[in-house]
């Protein structure tokens, strides 16, 4: 069968801040249709690497892109256009703190041009449903628990069913229960649609539910990038050393 084309490919990607070198040249392909775990230890660039697939950070060298556009220097108006097609949960929730559940959760759709009420209503209603919070719908972020915001922001990031779905630490600060069911929920919906994921954890239970493929971040270099079977098997000391810790925080 003849491979698909990537719907991510980064070549040479490099960033600093200041003189802090996060990414140190990182290439490789997100593949189209799977979902890609990125790995590595706390302040590795993890977060820096997700923000680069849609352009909310841009390289200083090197280049992105999604499907055959290069991402890396788009004028903002084209990159909102891209990122229509991409539902995003970032690491801190990012809720709109002056928005309710109901408002948040239905923000995507409003922005992508939806105005149809009893539509939004229904779609929210299944987005909340499916992260279990249906009844919380008219509650502000500021009342939620930490684990409860997660699930909000999951539930905006899913709501327009997008071609990819980036997600930083999906389960982090949510029990070993509610953890596996958040990534039980994310392999389903991202295998019912075909949906491109990558997601950022240090949760080995949520790695081995959600991953089809794995990346290892380490001093700004990519020290792992294959299929999930391969990464149990690599002789990669900082994959060991994952691995072996448990994955480490949740
Ligand atoms: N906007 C920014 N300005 C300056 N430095 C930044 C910025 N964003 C990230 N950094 C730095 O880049 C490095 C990597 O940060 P990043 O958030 O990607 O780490 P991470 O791998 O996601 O870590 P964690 O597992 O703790 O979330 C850190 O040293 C961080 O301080
Ligand atoms: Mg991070």
């Amino acid at each position: 069968m003849e491979k698909e084309a990537a719907f991510f490919t980064l070549h040479e990607v490099r960033k600093s801040f200041g003189t802090r070198v996060v990414l140190d040249g990182v290439s490789c392909e997100i593949e189209r249709g799977k979902t890609t775990v990125v790995l590595g230890g706390s302040g590795a660039g993890k977060s820096v690497l997700l923000k680069h697939l849609n352009g909310l950070l841009q390289p200083d060298s090197g280049s992105v892109k999604m499907e055959e556009t290069e991402i890396s220097d788009l004028p903002e108006s084209r990159l909102l256009e891209l990122r229509k097609r991409i539902g995003i949960l970032f690491q801190d929730g990012a809720l709109f703190d002056s928005m309710s559940v109901e408002e948040n959760v239905s923000f995507p759709l409003l922005e992508s041009g939806i105005r149809d009420r009893k539509r939004i209503a229904d779609q929210v209603e299944r987005a909340l449903e499916m992260v279990g919070l249906s009844g919380e719908r008219a509650k502000m972020p500021g009342d939620l628990s930490g684990g409860m915001r997660k699930r909000v922001s999951l539930a905006r990031a899913m709501i327009t069913k997008p071609d990819c779905l980036l997600c930083d630490e999906p389960t982090a600060g949510l029990d070993p229960v509610l953890s596996d069911s958040i990534a039980h929920q994310i392999r389903d919906l991202t295998q019912e649609s075909d949906m491109t994921a990558v997601v950022v954890t240090h949760d080995l239970g949520a790695l081995k539910i959600v991953a089809d493929r794995a990346l290892f971040l380490q001093d700004g270099e990519l020290v792992f990038d294959g299929d999930l079977k391969d990464l149990f098997s690599s002789s990669e000391p900082a994959v060991v050393e994952f691995l072996s810790a448990g994955g480490g925080r949740g």
